[in-house]
């Protein structure tokens, strides 16, 4: 029998046979730890004495089908939870520390406990005096919110179990403790083993359980990712440190749309909902400048709008700087590759930053011809209309390929005022009143004429 691999990534719980310095996965150094197996565990030759149980999939009721949900009232969190808290289901929820984890769990907490969900919060960083004095500075006081400072897992289900709650909030992962496994808190098999039981517990009670993990960069303590599988719904709660928004995304659901995200602005009174993300991205743009385009995306099942910053630069070193900020700097490369080899625009020697302000991270390939926009607008020096929005994503042809939901896309724009998109060519013919639209078969297309012959 092949031995099984003993030596986990904490950052991106990558599994090795043998130790190295550096994870060969996500790039992290020092974040190899070896994993103790769990239990010896009974060899498969010895069967259980209890049969499992199976069912006819005919016999189960067809009108049981749709899981019970309670909604939150709170709209940026219920669409990414895929319309409201699923009973009997364990949620993750990772993040930066310091990011506002507990703040949003505290705030959902209150939110769902006034929609008549007994609900436990479980922290086993903070005390219950601190966490009282969170719950006072967010106006909370007044919920019915049970606390408990606990990091004993052993002792946690015990309460749970008594209290019988419709949802337990677990903060943090890495803090739960169970005493019949022999490693540190915070290590891969502490980790994974508060989440595996947590995660069955909440299955076989009937409660939902959300768990909170730190993403960490220290080898030493492992992160929500080694847990990511066992898991019905992941969501990652991000932001840059600087801004006050913050991103609440979907990752993985089984109960609704991946990749639907919420958006939230952090205040003095904790986190507030934004409703109208768009203008909130759009809102710092100032004049138009060269480098700056407004790209038409869609996010989950809405359209967001978002202004993507390039700046190029002749390069002083050897070798050109290539740096991102919310996009994915690989897809960067294939941009300045499609540019440099199908429209002949090299950007050798030239140093390229390229920024989605807001802080808000795309990950949509229909951004590429925003991306390719705003690099060719810093390069020549060129300033696009202030009112006109692009997307539509570039194969490695050149060729634009036609980008999912043109209509949404159109008609948000048309929402915030702008007049004029650039757009691939579709099936479809695309019209809207109040907005001129261009299209474009392919990137050469689209430079010649945007940017004049070349
Ligand atoms: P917190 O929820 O403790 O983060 P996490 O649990 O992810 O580690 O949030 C901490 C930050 O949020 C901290 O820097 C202070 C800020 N904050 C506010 O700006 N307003 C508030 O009302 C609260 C409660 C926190
Ligand atoms: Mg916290």
């Amino acid at each position: 029998m092949a031995k099984s691999p003993s030596f986990t990534c904490t950052a991106c719980a990558a599994s090795y046979t043998k130790w190295s310095g550096r994870c060969e996965n996500c790039g992290e150094w020092n974040s190899i730890v070896e994993e103790k197996p769990l239990t010896a565990g009974p060899s498969s030759k010895s069967l259980g004495k209890a049969r499992g149980r199976t069912i006819e999939l005919t016999d189960l009721s067809t009108k049981e089908t749709p899981p019970e949900r309670t909604l939150a009232g709170v709209d940026e969190l219920d669409r990414v939870l895929g319309g409201g808290l699923v009973q009997a289901s364990a949620i993750l929820v990772g993040g930066d520390p310091g990011i506002g984890k507990s703040t949003l769990l505290l705030q959902a907490a209150a939110r769902f406990a006034r929609n008549g969900l007994k609900v436990i919060y479980v922290s086993g960083e903070e005390a219950a005096a601190q966490v009282r004095m969170r719950a006072d500075r967010l106006g909370l006081t007044e919920s019915p919110v049970k606390l408990a400072a606990e990091t004993n897992l052993r002792d946690i289900l015990t309460t749970l179990d008594a209290e019988r709650p419709d949802l337990a909030i677990i903060d943090s992962i890495q803090t739960m403790w169970a005493d019949h496994v022999e490693a540190a808190p915070g290590s891969v098999s502490q980790v994974r083993t508060a989440a595996h039981e947590l995660t069955t517990f909440a299955k076989q009670r009937g409660i939902a359980v959300v768990m909170v993990g730190h993403v960490t960069k220290d080898g030493q303590i492992a992160g929500p990712r080694v847990v990511e599988h066992m898991v019905d719904t992941v969501l990652y709660f991000e932001g840059e440190r600087g801004h006050q928004f913050r991103i609440l995304r979907a990752v993985k659901n089984r109960f609704g749309p991946a990749d639907e995200i919420g958006v939230f602005e952090m205040t003095g009174k904790g986190l507030a909902e934004v409703k109208n993300p768009s203008a909130l991205f759009l809102s710092e743009r100032g004049n138009p400048a060269p480098g700056s385009v407004v790209f038409a995306g869609i996010e989950g099942t809405r359209p967001v709008l978002c202004e993507f910053q390039a700046l190029v630069a002749p390069s002083p070193h050897s070798q050109a700087r290539r740096t991102v900020v919310g996009w994915d700097g690989g897809r960067l490369a294939m941009i300045l590759a499609v540019l440099e080899s199908r429209c002949g625009i090299p950007f050798t020697g030239l140093d390229v930053y390229l920024n989605v302000a807001g802080g808000l991270r795309i990950g949509e390939p229909a951004a590429d011809l925003a991306v390719a926009a705003a690099l060719l607008s810093a390069r020549e020096d060129a300033t696009l209309p202030a009112e006109c929005v692009l997307f539509g994503e570039i194969s490695l042809s050149g060729a634009l390929r036609p980008a999912v939901q043109t209509e949404n896309r159109l008609k948000e724009a048309q929402k915030l005022g702008f007049t004029s998109a650039i757009a691939p060519t579709s099936a479809k013919p695309v019209a809207l009143s109040g907005i001129a639209v261009r299209q474009f078969d392919d990137l050469t297309g689209f430079v010649s004429d945007v940017f004049g012959a070349r």
